[in-house]
Protein backbone atom coordinates (compact mmCIF):
# COMPACT_ATOMS: atom_id res chain seq x y z
CA UNK A 1 0.00 0.00 0.00
CA UNK A 2 0.95 3.21 -0.77
CA UNK A 3 2.41 5.19 2.09
CA UNK A 4 1.41 8.57 2.94
CA UNK A 5 4.63 9.56 3.61
CA UNK A 6 7.74 8.34 2.01
CA UNK A 7 9.99 5.51 3.79
CA UNK A 8 12.73 7.54 3.38
CA UNK A 9 10.90 10.32 5.35
CA UNK A 10 10.21 8.02 8.02
CA UNK A 11 13.46 7.14 8.79
CA UNK A 12 15.15 10.09 9.26
CA UNK A 13 12.17 11.16 11.62
CA UNK A 14 12.78 7.81 13.37
CA UNK A 15 17.07 8.62 13.31
CA UNK A 16 15.66 12.07 15.04
CA UNK A 17 13.32 10.39 17.35
CA UNK A 18 15.92 8.18 18.60
CA UNK A 19 18.52 10.65 18.96
CA UNK A 20 16.92 13.57 20.53
CA UNK A 21 14.03 11.80 22.49
CA UNK A 22 10.96 13.88 20.80
CA UNK A 23 9.97 14.78 17.11
CA UNK A 24 8.64 17.98 15.85
CA UNK A 25 6.94 17.68 11.79
CA UNK A 26 5.32 20.28 10.42
CA UNK A 27 2.67 19.91 7.79
CA UNK A 28 2.39 16.47 9.40
CA UNK A 29 -0.88 15.98 8.08
CA UNK A 30 -1.84 17.45 4.98
CA UNK A 31 -4.96 20.33 4.48
CA UNK A 32 -7.39 17.44 3.79
CA UNK A 33 -6.87 15.50 6.54
CA UNK A 34 -6.60 18.68 9.04
CA UNK A 35 -9.64 20.22 7.56
CA UNK A 36 -11.65 16.36 8.52
CA UNK A 37 -9.69 16.38 12.52
CA UNK A 38 -10.70 20.59 12.55
CA UNK A 39 -14.33 20.00 12.02
CA UNK A 40 -15.10 16.85 13.69
CA UNK A 41 -13.42 18.69 16.46
CA UNK A 42 -15.90 21.31 16.33
CA UNK A 43 -18.74 19.19 15.51
CA UNK A 44 -17.45 17.44 18.56
CA UNK A 45 -17.11 20.31 21.34
CA UNK A 46 -20.54 20.09 22.64
CA UNK A 47 -19.68 16.74 24.14
CA UNK A 48 -16.09 17.76 25.35
CA UNK A 49 -16.00 16.84 29.36
CA UNK A 50 -13.51 18.19 32.03
CA UNK A 51 -10.41 16.17 31.89
CA UNK A 52 -9.00 14.48 35.29
CA UNK A 53 -5.62 13.21 36.31
CA UNK A 54 -4.79 9.68 37.33
CA UNK A 55 -6.26 6.26 36.46
CA UNK A 56 -9.57 4.58 37.08
CA UNK A 57 -10.33 4.99 40.75
CA UNK A 58 -8.00 7.72 41.51
CA UNK A 59 -9.18 9.96 38.54
CA UNK A 60 -9.53 13.40 39.85
CA UNK A 61 -10.40 16.87 38.82
CA UNK A 62 -7.44 19.29 39.80
CA UNK A 63 -8.02 22.13 37.62
CA UNK A 64 -5.09 23.96 39.09
CA UNK A 65 -3.14 20.76 37.85
CA UNK A 66 -4.96 20.44 34.22
CA UNK A 67 -7.51 22.21 32.81
CA UNK A 68 -8.32 20.88 29.58
CA UNK A 69 -11.65 19.72 28.44
CA UNK A 70 -11.58 16.33 26.47
CA UNK A 71 -13.30 14.29 23.97
CA UNK A 72 -12.66 10.34 23.70
CA UNK A 73 -12.63 9.17 20.48
CA UNK A 74 -13.15 5.85 18.75
CA UNK A 75 -12.37 4.56 15.45
CA UNK A 76 -15.38 2.79 14.66
CA UNK A 77 -17.21 5.24 15.65
CA UNK A 78 -16.00 8.69 14.35
CA UNK A 79 -15.20 7.74 11.06
CA UNK A 80 -15.59 11.24 9.54
CA UNK A 81 -11.51 11.20 10.47
CA UNK A 82 -10.77 7.46 8.50
CA UNK A 83 -8.26 9.11 6.92
CA UNK A 84 -6.38 10.32 10.09
CA UNK A 85 -6.81 6.83 11.82
CA UNK A 86 -5.14 5.35 8.34
CA UNK A 87 -1.84 7.28 9.32
CA UNK A 88 -1.87 6.21 12.44
CA UNK A 89 -2.06 3.13 11.17
CA UNK A 90 1.10 4.07 8.77
CA UNK A 91 2.96 5.50 11.85
CA UNK A 92 2.32 2.28 14.27
CA UNK A 93 3.58 -0.24 11.09
CA UNK A 94 6.72 1.74 11.20
CA UNK A 95 7.34 1.92 14.73
CA UNK A 96 6.91 -1.40 14.61
CA UNK A 97 9.07 -2.45 11.88
CA UNK A 98 11.64 -0.23 12.14
CA UNK A 99 12.10 0.64 16.36
CA UNK A 100 11.17 -2.97 17.20
CA UNK A 101 8.79 -1.89 19.12
CA UNK A 102 5.37 -3.79 19.80
CA UNK A 103 2.29 -1.37 19.44
CA UNK A 104 -1.18 -3.29 19.28
CA UNK A 105 -3.10 -0.29 20.15
CA UNK A 106 -3.72 3.24 20.31
CA UNK A 107 -5.85 5.78 22.34
CA UNK A 108 -6.60 9.22 21.31
CA UNK A 109 -8.67 12.17 22.53
CA UNK A 110 -9.48 15.79 21.16
CA UNK A 111 -8.52 18.98 24.22
CA UNK A 112 -9.60 21.98 24.34
CA UNK A 113 -8.09 24.37 26.98
CA UNK A 114 -9.86 27.27 27.40
CA UNK A 115 -8.24 30.59 28.09
CA UNK A 116 -6.33 30.70 31.70
CA UNK A 117 -5.92 27.20 31.93
CA UNK A 118 -2.76 25.09 31.63
CA UNK A 119 -1.17 21.43 32.08
CA UNK A 120 1.24 21.18 34.64
CA UNK A 121 4.48 18.88 34.37
CA UNK A 122 4.03 15.57 34.12
CA UNK A 123 4.49 12.17 32.71
CA UNK A 124 1.88 10.49 29.96
CA UNK A 125 2.09 6.82 32.25
CA UNK A 126 0.16 6.58 35.51
CA UNK A 127 1.70 4.25 37.73
CA UNK A 128 -0.65 1.51 37.40
CA UNK A 129 -0.94 1.55 33.61
CA UNK A 130 2.11 1.53 31.69
CA UNK A 131 1.22 0.87 28.17
CA UNK A 132 1.44 4.64 26.87
CA UNK A 133 4.61 4.33 24.62
CA UNK A 134 4.79 6.95 22.34
CA UNK A 135 2.94 10.39 22.37
CA UNK A 136 1.14 11.91 19.69
CA UNK A 137 -0.26 14.83 19.33
CA UNK A 138 -1.20 17.14 16.33
CA UNK A 139 -2.24 21.00 16.96
CA UNK A 140 -5.53 22.24 15.40
CA UNK A 141 -4.74 25.90 15.88
CA UNK A 142 -5.85 27.88 12.74
CA UNK A 143 -3.55 31.15 12.66
CA UNK A 144 -1.58 30.50 16.24
CA UNK A 145 0.40 33.67 17.38
CA UNK A 146 3.15 34.51 19.26
CA UNK A 147 1.29 35.61 23.06
CA UNK A 148 -1.34 33.08 22.17
CA UNK A 149 0.44 31.30 25.11
CA UNK A 150 -0.35 27.36 25.26
CA UNK A 151 3.37 26.58 24.68
CA UNK A 152 4.51 22.56 25.12
CA UNK A 153 7.64 22.58 27.15
CA UNK A 154 9.51 19.52 27.02
CA UNK A 155 12.16 18.89 29.90
CA UNK A 156 15.20 16.93 28.58
CA UNK A 157 17.60 14.65 29.80
CA UNK A 158 20.14 16.93 29.82
CA UNK A 159 18.61 19.56 31.74
CA UNK A 160 17.73 21.67 29.01
CA UNK A 161 13.88 22.73 28.04
CA UNK A 162 12.24 23.23 24.33
CA UNK A 163 9.21 25.38 23.67
CA UNK A 164 6.93 24.14 21.03
CA UNK A 165 4.31 26.29 19.66
CA UNK A 166 1.03 24.65 19.02
CA UNK A 167 1.05 25.47 15.57
CA UNK A 168 -1.51 24.19 12.71
CA UNK A 169 -1.06 20.88 11.43
CA UNK A 170 2.01 20.01 13.36
CA UNK A 171 2.83 16.46 15.08
CA UNK A 172 4.59 16.13 18.29
CA UNK A 173 5.63 12.62 19.08
CA UNK A 174 7.53 11.45 22.30
CA UNK A 175 8.57 8.51 24.29
CA UNK A 176 5.44 8.34 27.15
CA UNK A 177 7.19 7.42 29.65
CA UNK A 178 10.29 9.35 29.50
CA UNK A 179 9.91 12.93 28.37
CA UNK A 180 8.30 15.38 30.98
CA UNK A 181 6.34 18.08 30.20
CA UNK A 182 3.79 20.76 30.51
CA UNK A 183 1.47 23.18 28.25
CA UNK A 184 1.79 26.82 29.56
CA UNK A 185 -1.26 28.83 29.77
CA UNK A 186 -3.14 29.25 27.13
CA UNK A 187 -4.45 32.88 26.49
CA UNK A 188 -7.19 31.67 24.07
CA UNK A 189 -8.75 28.31 23.21
CA UNK A 190 -6.19 25.68 22.10
CA UNK A 191 -7.06 22.91 20.43
CA UNK A 192 -5.10 19.43 19.95
CA UNK A 193 -5.83 15.70 19.35
CA UNK A 194 -3.28 14.44 21.82
CA UNK A 195 -3.14 10.48 21.63
CA UNK A 196 -0.83 7.59 22.36
CA UNK A 197 0.59 4.32 21.07
CA UNK A 198 -0.01 1.62 23.26
CA UNK A 199 1.88 -1.62 23.64
CA UNK A 200 -1.07 -3.70 24.41
CA UNK A 201 -4.61 -2.53 23.21
CA UNK A 202 -7.08 -0.31 25.35
CA UNK A 203 -10.88 0.96 24.78
CA UNK A 204 -10.72 2.35 28.68
CA UNK A 205 -8.66 5.65 28.21
CA UNK A 206 -12.18 7.52 28.60
CA UNK A 207 -11.25 6.09 32.13
CA UNK A 208 -7.48 6.89 32.81
CA UNK A 209 -8.19 10.85 32.34
C1 LIG B 1 -1.46 15.58 27.54
C2 LIG B 1 -0.46 16.60 27.14
C3 LIG B 1 0.35 18.23 25.57
C4 LIG B 1 -0.11 19.17 24.50
O1 LIG B 1 -2.62 15.65 27.09
O2 LIG B 1 -1.09 14.66 28.29
O3 LIG B 1 0.55 16.65 27.77
O4 LIG B 1 0.74 19.89 23.94
N1 LIG B 1 -0.68 17.40 26.07
O5 LIG B 1 -1.31 19.20 24.22
MN1 LIG C 1 1.01 14.75 28.62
Amino acid sequence: MKLYHSLEQWLSWMDELADRDYLVVDQFVRKDIFSALRSHFLLSLPSFTKAGIGALNKNVVRHDIRGDHTFWLDRSRDKAIDSYWHLVDETMGIFNRYCFLSLSGFEFHFANYPPETKYARHLDQFNDRSNRMITMIIYLNQNWQKGDGGELEIFLKDGSTRIIEPIEARCVMFKSADLPHRVLKSNKDRYSLTGWLLYQPSSLGQFFG
